[in-house]
Protein backbone atom coordinates (compact mmCIF):
# COMPACT_ATOMS: atom_id res chain seq x y z
CA UNK A 1 0.00 0.00 0.00
CA UNK A 2 1.50 3.21 -0.70
CA UNK A 3 0.82 5.66 2.53
CA UNK A 4 0.51 9.00 2.22
CA UNK A 5 1.28 10.92 5.44
CA UNK A 6 -1.28 13.22 6.77
CA UNK A 7 -0.70 14.45 9.88
CA UNK A 8 2.70 13.38 11.62
CA UNK A 9 4.01 12.61 14.35
CA UNK A 10 4.97 15.81 16.33
CA UNK A 11 1.51 17.78 15.05
CA UNK A 12 -0.30 15.02 16.45
CA UNK A 13 1.48 14.81 20.10
CA UNK A 14 1.25 18.45 19.87
CA UNK A 15 -2.54 19.03 18.96
CA UNK A 16 -3.13 15.97 21.56
CA UNK A 17 -1.92 18.07 24.43
CA UNK A 18 -3.36 21.04 23.09
CA UNK A 19 -6.48 18.99 24.18
CA UNK A 20 -5.42 17.59 27.52
CA UNK A 21 -4.53 21.16 28.26
CA UNK A 22 -8.26 21.95 27.27
CA UNK A 23 -9.70 18.93 29.11
CA UNK A 24 -7.96 19.93 32.71
CA UNK A 25 -8.86 23.17 32.75
CA UNK A 26 -12.85 22.55 32.22
CA UNK A 27 -12.46 19.59 34.70
CA UNK A 28 -11.07 21.08 37.26
CA UNK A 29 -11.63 19.51 40.45
CA UNK A 30 -14.21 17.00 38.91
CA UNK A 31 -14.11 13.03 38.29
CA UNK A 32 -13.42 12.44 34.82
CA UNK A 33 -14.31 8.93 33.10
CA UNK A 34 -12.82 8.53 29.64
CA UNK A 35 -14.46 5.70 28.01
CA UNK A 36 -11.97 4.53 25.45
CA UNK A 37 -13.63 3.14 22.47
CA UNK A 38 -12.03 -0.01 21.19
CA UNK A 39 -10.56 -0.77 19.09
CA UNK A 40 -9.47 2.54 17.41
CA UNK A 41 -9.22 5.18 19.52
CA UNK A 42 -6.72 2.88 22.00
CA UNK A 43 -3.78 4.64 20.71
CA UNK A 44 -4.76 8.81 21.27
CA UNK A 45 -7.10 7.60 24.94
CA UNK A 46 -3.72 6.46 25.97
CA UNK A 47 -1.35 10.12 24.87
CA UNK A 48 -4.78 12.11 25.61
CA UNK A 49 -5.11 11.03 29.36
CA UNK A 50 -1.55 11.22 29.79
CA UNK A 51 -1.61 15.06 28.71
CA UNK A 52 -5.03 14.79 31.24
CA UNK A 53 -3.79 16.53 34.62
CA UNK A 54 -6.43 15.24 37.09
CA UNK A 55 -6.36 12.49 40.01
CA UNK A 56 -9.45 11.54 39.63
CA UNK A 57 -9.65 10.02 36.20
CA UNK A 58 -10.72 6.79 35.32
CA UNK A 59 -10.45 5.35 31.80
CA UNK A 60 -12.63 2.90 30.99
CA UNK A 61 -12.94 0.53 27.56
CA UNK A 62 -16.42 -0.53 25.59
CA UNK A 63 -15.89 -2.06 22.21
CA UNK A 64 -18.94 -1.32 19.76
CA UNK A 65 -19.33 -1.76 15.69
CA UNK A 66 -21.89 -0.36 13.25
CA UNK A 67 -18.91 -1.12 10.12
CA UNK A 68 -18.75 -4.68 9.78
CA UNK A 69 -15.50 -5.88 7.66
CA UNK A 70 -16.29 -3.73 5.30
CA UNK A 71 -16.69 -0.09 4.68
CA UNK A 72 -20.50 0.54 5.09
CA UNK A 73 -22.14 1.58 8.18
CA UNK A 74 -25.12 -1.21 8.70
CA UNK A 75 -26.63 1.91 11.58
CA UNK A 76 -27.42 -0.48 14.39
CA UNK A 77 -24.97 -0.44 17.38
CA UNK A 78 -23.10 -3.61 18.46
CA UNK A 79 -22.24 -3.94 21.63
CA UNK A 80 -19.11 -6.08 21.88
CA UNK A 81 -17.38 -5.08 25.36
CA UNK A 82 -19.62 -2.99 27.85
CA UNK A 83 -18.79 -0.92 30.21
CA UNK A 84 -17.92 -2.15 33.43
CA UNK A 85 -18.89 0.60 35.70
CA UNK A 86 -21.99 2.46 36.81
CA UNK A 87 -22.01 6.26 35.18
CA UNK A 88 -24.98 7.27 36.52
CA UNK A 89 -23.86 11.20 38.04
CA UNK A 90 -20.52 11.00 36.55
CA UNK A 91 -18.56 13.51 34.03
CA UNK A 92 -18.04 11.23 31.03
CA UNK A 93 -16.13 12.11 28.04
CA UNK A 94 -16.06 9.61 24.61
CA UNK A 95 -12.91 9.46 23.24
CA UNK A 96 -13.33 8.19 20.17
CA UNK A 97 -10.38 7.62 16.90
CA UNK A 98 -12.79 9.13 13.96
CA UNK A 99 -16.24 10.59 13.42
CA UNK A 100 -17.07 9.46 9.89
CA UNK A 101 -20.93 8.82 9.16
CA UNK A 102 -21.85 9.75 12.26
CA UNK A 103 -23.95 7.01 13.18
CA UNK A 104 -21.23 4.85 15.68
CA UNK A 105 -21.12 7.98 17.86
CA UNK A 106 -25.47 9.13 17.15
CA UNK A 107 -26.40 5.51 18.52
CA UNK A 108 -23.41 4.85 21.41
CA UNK A 109 -24.39 8.83 23.04
CA UNK A 110 -27.91 7.53 23.14
CA UNK A 111 -26.94 4.08 24.62
CA UNK A 112 -25.16 5.93 27.34
CA UNK A 113 -27.78 8.68 28.03
CA UNK A 114 -29.62 6.57 29.23
CA UNK A 115 -27.32 5.52 32.26
CA UNK A 116 -27.89 8.97 33.34
CA UNK A 117 -24.29 10.44 33.02
CA UNK A 118 -24.09 13.66 34.82
CA UNK A 119 -22.62 14.93 31.53
CA UNK A 120 -21.52 13.38 28.86
CA UNK A 121 -19.20 14.64 25.92
CA UNK A 122 -17.24 13.66 23.08
CA UNK A 123 -14.00 14.15 22.02
CA UNK A 124 -12.67 12.79 18.30
CA UNK A 125 -9.42 12.58 17.00
CA UNK A 126 -10.42 13.48 13.69
CA UNK A 127 -13.39 14.51 12.33
CA UNK A 128 -14.71 13.56 8.38
CA UNK A 129 -17.07 16.04 8.31
CA UNK A 130 -18.52 15.64 4.40
CA UNK A 131 -19.17 12.16 5.22
CA UNK A 132 -22.15 12.61 7.87
CA UNK A 133 -24.96 10.95 7.36
CA UNK A 134 -26.74 12.07 10.66
CA UNK A 135 -26.43 15.34 12.70
CA UNK A 136 -23.62 15.33 15.31
CA UNK A 137 -20.67 17.29 16.54
CA UNK A 138 -18.13 16.58 18.46
CA UNK A 139 -17.19 19.02 22.00
CA UNK A 140 -13.47 18.41 21.05
CA UNK A 141 -11.79 17.45 17.95
CA UNK A 142 -8.56 16.83 16.87
CA UNK A 143 -7.88 17.54 13.40
CA UNK A 144 -11.00 17.66 10.50
CA UNK A 145 -9.92 15.73 7.19
CA UNK A 146 -10.68 15.30 3.98
CA UNK A 147 -12.78 12.32 2.96
CA UNK A 148 -9.53 9.99 2.32
CA UNK A 149 -9.55 6.45 4.06
CA UNK A 150 -7.50 6.87 6.92
CA UNK A 151 -5.21 4.80 8.45
CA UNK A 152 -2.41 4.63 11.61
CA UNK A 153 -1.99 5.39 15.12
CA UNK A 154 -5.20 3.39 16.06
CA UNK A 155 -7.16 3.50 12.93
CA UNK A 156 -6.95 0.19 10.79
CA UNK A 157 -7.49 -1.12 7.00
CA UNK A 158 -8.69 -5.22 7.99
CA UNK A 159 -6.78 -4.79 11.13
CA UNK A 160 -3.45 -3.77 9.91
CA UNK A 161 -1.22 0.10 10.00
CA UNK A 162 -2.91 0.53 13.59
CA UNK A 163 0.64 1.29 14.87
CA UNK A 164 1.82 3.10 12.77
CA UNK A 165 2.47 6.60 14.71
CA UNK A 166 1.25 9.10 12.45
CA UNK A 167 -2.20 9.25 10.54
CA UNK A 168 -1.86 8.64 6.53
CA UNK A 169 -4.27 7.41 3.85
CA UNK A 170 -3.87 5.07 0.89
CA UNK A 171 -2.19 7.12 -2.12
CA UNK A 172 -3.50 4.56 -4.43
P1 LIG B 1 -19.18 6.11 11.56
O1 LIG B 1 -20.26 5.36 12.27
O2 LIG B 1 -19.40 6.10 10.08
O3 LIG B 1 -18.98 7.52 12.05
O4 LIG B 1 -17.88 5.27 11.72
C1 LIG B 1 -17.00 5.39 12.72
C2 LIG B 1 -16.05 4.21 12.76
O5 LIG B 1 -15.71 3.73 11.45
C3 LIG B 1 -14.76 4.67 13.37
O6 LIG B 1 -14.78 4.46 14.75
C4 LIG B 1 -13.73 3.84 12.65
O7 LIG B 1 -13.52 2.64 13.36
C5 LIG B 1 -14.33 3.51 11.30
N1 LIG B 1 -13.80 4.41 10.25
C6 LIG B 1 -14.44 5.43 9.66
N2 LIG B 1 -13.68 6.04 8.74
C7 LIG B 1 -12.48 5.40 8.77
C8 LIG B 1 -11.24 5.59 8.06
O8 LIG B 1 -11.07 6.49 7.22
N3 LIG B 1 -10.25 4.72 8.38
C9 LIG B 1 -10.37 3.73 9.29
N4 LIG B 1 -11.51 3.53 9.99
C10 LIG B 1 -12.56 4.35 9.73
MG1 LIG C 1 -13.63 3.14 15.93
Amino acid sequence: MNIQVLIDEEKLQKRIKELGDQISKEYEGKEIIVICVLRGAAYFAVDLTKNIRSDKLLIEFMQVSSYGNNKETTGNLKIVKDLDIDIENKNVIIVEDIIDSGITMVNLKKYLLEKNPQSLKVCTLLDKKERRKVEIEADYVGFDIPNEFILGYGLDYEGHYRNLPYIGYNKE
